[in-house]
């Protein structure tokens, strides 16, 4: 069958960092498509997609975006997993790709409260048997680097905790090109396995990297727990700063690895970091 006549993917969340690049991909391939956002804004959308407003945590607006869908990809909310399957199932939806974590696969971050919300939504789905769902699992985004920005504009600095710890970030856009394998047919388990950027790089390199593609030297801090725990404690609730927090002691602690899964499944390497600082020049300038 061509890829023209497949029933319609539904991609969930099409303005997030993945998903829209998940949209992105899937039209230049010539799948037909719909998007949808909790509140959709007019003109956010590229032209000529159908566009709904649905939001995981109430089933009722699910209905209109997965009837007639074939295929969805969507974030791993951990509200309303039950209403989601059953919306799914009940327009027929035969696959969900679910943006989840390497964490759950990943043996030392078990017990993370981060991994273990991945894994309770993961969980949560595969106990429904109707409907096929397969986890898109990265470790560590690239994207992460963007909580940086704002220290980096307002003072060419930036305060890290743990700034040689070593993880590979991965790229949206290689993220994003797992998805649509796995929403066009790609095999499974491979496509589930742990997602990674190319190689190893600590959260000063980064910086380093970031600071090549503005052209701009930026100087690294290092954070005690403490401080780190007070910084992180006003973006995020109290239990995610610590999961957060055990992330990066793990990654010090030499556990974060490398992959070559992106390799395997979309025949060239990951993206590396210094491409990423480049594609994101613009948010740190
Ligand atoms: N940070 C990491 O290192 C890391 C590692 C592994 C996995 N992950 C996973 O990746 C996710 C972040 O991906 P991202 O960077 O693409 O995120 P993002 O840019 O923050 O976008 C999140 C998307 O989720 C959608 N969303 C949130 N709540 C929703 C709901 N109730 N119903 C429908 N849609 C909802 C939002 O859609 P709206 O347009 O409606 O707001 C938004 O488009 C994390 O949440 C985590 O699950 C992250």
């Amino acid at each position: 069958m061509a890829r023209s006549d497949l029933k319609p993917t539904l991609v969930m969340g099409a303005r997030g960092s993945v998903g829209r690049f998940v949209l992105q991909r899937l039209l230049a391939e010539g799948v037909p498509v719909r998007a949808s956002a909790r509140r959709p804004e007019p003109g956010r959308f590229p032209d000529g997609v159908e566009v709904f407003a649905a939001d995981l945590t109430d089933p009722a607006s699910l209905l209109p975006a997965f009837e007639g869908a074939g295929q969805v990809f969507l974030y791993a909310n951990h509200e309303g997993v039950n209403g989601v399957v059953e919306a799914a199932r009940a327009a027929g939806v035969g696959r969900i790709v679910l943006l989840s974590s390497g964490s759950v696969v990943h043996p030392t971050s078990a017990g993370n409260a981060i991994t273990e919300r991945h894994r309770q939504v993961e969980a949560a789905f595969a106990a429904n048997s109707d409907v096929r769902v397969v986890p898109i699992r990265p470790l560590v985004l690239a994207t992460n680097a963007l909580g940086w920005a704002h220290q980096i504009r307002a003072a060419g600095s930036v305060a890290l905790y743990r700034p040689d710890a070593l993880t590979a970030p991965i790229h949206e856009r290689d993220v994003a090109a797992v998805a649509c394998a796995a929403l066009t047919g790609a095999p499974e388990p491979v496509v589930s396995g742990l997602l990674t950027g190319p190689a190893r790089i600590s959260q000063r390199g980064q910086v380093a990297a970031i600071g090549r593609a503005v052209g701009r030297r930026i100087r690294v801090k290092e954070l005690s727990r403490e401080a780190a725990m007070r910084r992180f404690s006003r973006f995020f609730r109290g239990w995610e700063a610590e999961a957060v927090l055990r992330f990066l002691d793990d990654a010090a602690a030499g556990n974060s690895p490398a992959t070559s899964t992106v390799a395997e499944i979309l025949g060239r390497p990951a993206i590396g970091f210094d491409a990423w600082a480049l594609d994101h020049a613009d948010d740190f300038r």
